[in-house]
């Protein structure tokens, strides 16, 4: 009797535990809003891992900076039955029809990257959107500036207390574009000091825009004169550091420095920081995006509860998860290279 009490037990427990995590054979349908983005490549290649280790197909696709071949893909995703939906929008305004595509099937959608609207976040309960306070990675890049002039007065070069910055922006439209300019010099300014704008333009996260900006911008207000740079993400911030480079700053000379700063700490960023030609980045979170993302995908696909237990993310209105950025400075910046 007792024999088969136990065995019993054992069964049942085999029986739930399969339920519990047993995946259906819906592949999961994502878009990517173009590969040719050094983060977002990060971003889905954590992604497909978390898919590997969760059992779960991952049919992800290059949206190729286009909006209507994005949305024609969601359809595509659709009509062949995936089971969720993660989203990376090319234009974060189109994320409403695509939260109606899904709607209208009971699909979940799960957004990342670039944050629909407020009002789109609430007009379906099966929508997340899985991203990063934005706020946070420009006040942290503004500090690394401003530390860096409280620790090296000679930064100050023209000895006017004041920083003269040329400031790089990611594509126009963008939160993080729009935040991380904003934030980042409200705390130069907030660390107590006076700030000048020499130069302000939008290179869309991009290297290649990013050197022919910084170009323009040194034959403008000539390089003397330009104190530090700003750049909303790292590729744009290397694309800076290839301009100053051609002029013969930040190749070792310290009477020929120009602190820069990004925002993502990818690969090259970190790379670039060991060779000290960049001063500082801030670590976008591209693991832990994607596999939140993938986590929140897989369970509501499959109509599992998503909570903070199941997911092991902190969820903010049940629906937003905020995944903290962290400042990269020369102390610490060998903790982030893999
Ligand atoms: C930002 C990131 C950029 C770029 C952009 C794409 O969060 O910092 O490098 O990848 O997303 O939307
Ligand atoms: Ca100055």
């Amino acid at each position: 009797m007792k024999k088969y009490v136990v065995v019993l037990a054992a069964l049942c427990l085999a029986v739930f535990a399969v339920s519990a995590f047993a995946a259906s054979d819906d592949p999961i349908g994502a878009c990517i809003y173009k590969y040719d983005d050094t983060f977002m490549t990060n971003v889905r290649r954590a992604m497909l891992a978390e898919a590997e280790k969760l059992g779960e197909t991952l049919d992800v696709v290059d949206s190729q900076n286009r909006q209507p071949l994005q949305n024609d893909q969601v359809d595509a995703h659709i009509s062949k039955g995936v089971k969720a939906l993660v989203i990376n929008p090319v234009d974060r305004t189109a994320a409403e029809p695509l939260m109606n595509k899904a709607k209208a099937e009971m699909l979940p959608i799960v957004f990342i990257n670039r944050e629909p609207y407020e009002e789109v976040m609430k007009a379906y309960d099966k929508i997340w959107y899985v991203g990063a306070k934005a706020e946070e990675s420009g006040t942290q890049s503004g500090q690394i500036i401003a530390d860096y002039f409280k620790a090296n007065p000679g930064a100050d070069k023209n000895k006017d207390g004041k920083i003269q910055y040329i400031m790089i922006r990611g594509e126009q439209g963008h939160q993080d574009a729009t935040l991380r300019t904003e934030y980042s010099t409200k705390a130069m300014k907030d660390a107590g000091f006076e700030i000048v704008e020499l130069g302000n333009d939008t290179a869309n996260w991009d290297k290649v825009q990013a050197t022919d900006k910084m170009k323009g911008f040194i034959s403008a207000v000539g390089i003397d004169n330009i104190e530090a740079v700003l750049a909303n993400n790292d590729d744009m911030a290397l694309g800076a550091i290839e301009a100053l480079k051609a002029e013969g700053y930040n190749l070792g000379d310290a009477a020929k420095y120009i602190p820069v700063v990004g925002v993502d700490a990818t690969a090259p960023a970190l790379e670039a920081m060991s060779k000290g030609e960049l001063l500082g980045t801030v670590l976008n979170d591209a693991d832990n995006q994607g596999f939140a993302a993938v986590k929140i995908a897989a369970l509501a696909g499959d109509e599992k509860p998503v909570t903070e237990e199941s997911i092991g993310y902190k969820i903010t209105d049940g629906k937003y998860i905020w995944i903290p950025y962290q400042p990269v400075t020369v102390e610490n910046y060998k903790e982030f290279m893999k």
